[in-house]
């Protein structure tokens, strides 16, 4: 029996036959590539002061440098997010201020709104699934109290609002939507500081003038976080059938939506109760499910757990189902039955 994986990475021929230029040119490290590359990405998103970076996880820690954050800075972040969120703040001694999340998985506004401070610095939105849903809001919010809003738009790169914050981040990784075998973007409103986050990505040398003169003085301490002309070979390749990928997410998420399920640019989500058991069920049709991430505050690093009235009644009743190039509009529908099936079941009980 054929099983759809939760997630799967997709890669186009165009992607497997730069990289074989790339491997056989001598050029290996950052070079025509990255920068094709970024000229391309800017080109296809309408976007500028782009860079790419070697993980999403890089372009989040350039990110809060950028914006300053350091010891004691507030900084309010969902609950329910990829670890790489929250890790880079632990390392600058911010002070992580969990809000809740809203029944979409979506950090909730509202508890965003009640956490604000006068030491608040940032308001890092999570696109969960690339779901976009209170973007729009706190991105008033922050210019009205004027502070920072991040995205983290790791999982975004197919939803239709995206790069529109102080910073953006966006992962390039294995199974993201778009991948470049590992990568990430950075998307920068202020040209000075994207210019400084060009030189930190790099050590903290303007390579240009480095390249020109020789060596140059360091007066900022930079980090390793360029990308190389190998994931730029991958990630140019995808990018040239980037409409066809898109077009089938969302089919899919129109699918989904048919079958009563919530769906987003990178995959479906159910809340159902006994999860374990759909989950079973779903195996046994072939299809793989999960949960993926995990409430931030059930690790120690972040302080251990608080009350979320919403996260505390959706953590084990939130199941992610497969959205990707490996999906057919019929597995949806199978999905569909099999959800149903299992809610009638369950309610019958
Ligand atoms: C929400 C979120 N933020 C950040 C990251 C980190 O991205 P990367 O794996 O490219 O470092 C991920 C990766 O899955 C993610 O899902």
């Amino acid at each position: 029996m054929r099983t759809i994986k939760l997630f799967k990475p997709f890669v186009s021929w165009y992607a497997v036959w730069n990289t074989m230029q790339v491997l056989r040119s001598g050029q290996l490290a950052e070079g025509p590539r990255v920068k094709e590359f970024e000229e391309k990405i800017e080109q296809r998103f309408g976007l500028k002061n782009v860079l790419t970076v070697n993980s999403g996880t890089a372009a989040l820690e350039l990110a809060y440098e950028l914006a300053g954050i350091g010891k004691g800075d507030e900084v309010i972040t969902p609950i329910l997010t990829c670890t790489a969120t929250n890790i880079p703040l632990v390392h600058r001694g911010a002070s992580i201020v969990f809000a809740d999340i809203d029944r979409d998985l979506n950090i909730s506004v509202e508890d965003v709104k009640r956490r604000i401070t006068p030491r608040t610095k940032a308001i890092v939105f999570v696109h969960f699934g690339g779901n976009n849903r209170g973007l729009k809001e706190l991105l008033d919010l922050a210019r009205e109290k004027n502070i920072f809003l991040i995205e983290d738009a790791a999982q975004a790169i197919a939803s239709d609002f995206w790069g529109k914050a102080d910073f953006t981040c966006v992962s390039l990784q294995a199974i993201k939507t778009l991948t470049a075998g590992d990568g990430g973007l950075l998307v920068c409103k202020d040209r000075t500081l994207y210019e400084k986050g060009k030189r930190l990505r790099w050590f903290g040398y303007d390579r240009e003038k480095k390249q020109k003169l020789g060596d140059t003085d360091l007066v900022e301490a930079g980090y390793k976080y360029h990308m190389n002309d190998v994931s730029a070979a991958i990630g140019l390749g995808n990018l040239k059938v980037f409409d066809k990928i898109l077009a089938h997410h969302h089919k899919l998420i129109q699918a989904y939506k048919e079958e009563g399920i919530m769906a987003y640019p990178w995959f479906a989500l159910v809340l159902v109760d006994n999860r374990d058991e759909l989950k079973e069920l779903l195996k046994k049709g072939g299809i793989d499910s999960g949960t993926h991430h995990y409430r931030n505050d059930q690790y120690t690093i972040f302080g251990g757990r608080k009350p979320f009235p919403v996260m505390d009644e959706l953590e084990d009743k939130y199941l992610l189902l497969p959205l990707h190039m490996g999906v057919s509009a019929a597995d949806v529908k199978k999905i569909g039955k099999l959800v149903r099936d299992f809610n009638e079941v369950s309610k019958s009980n």
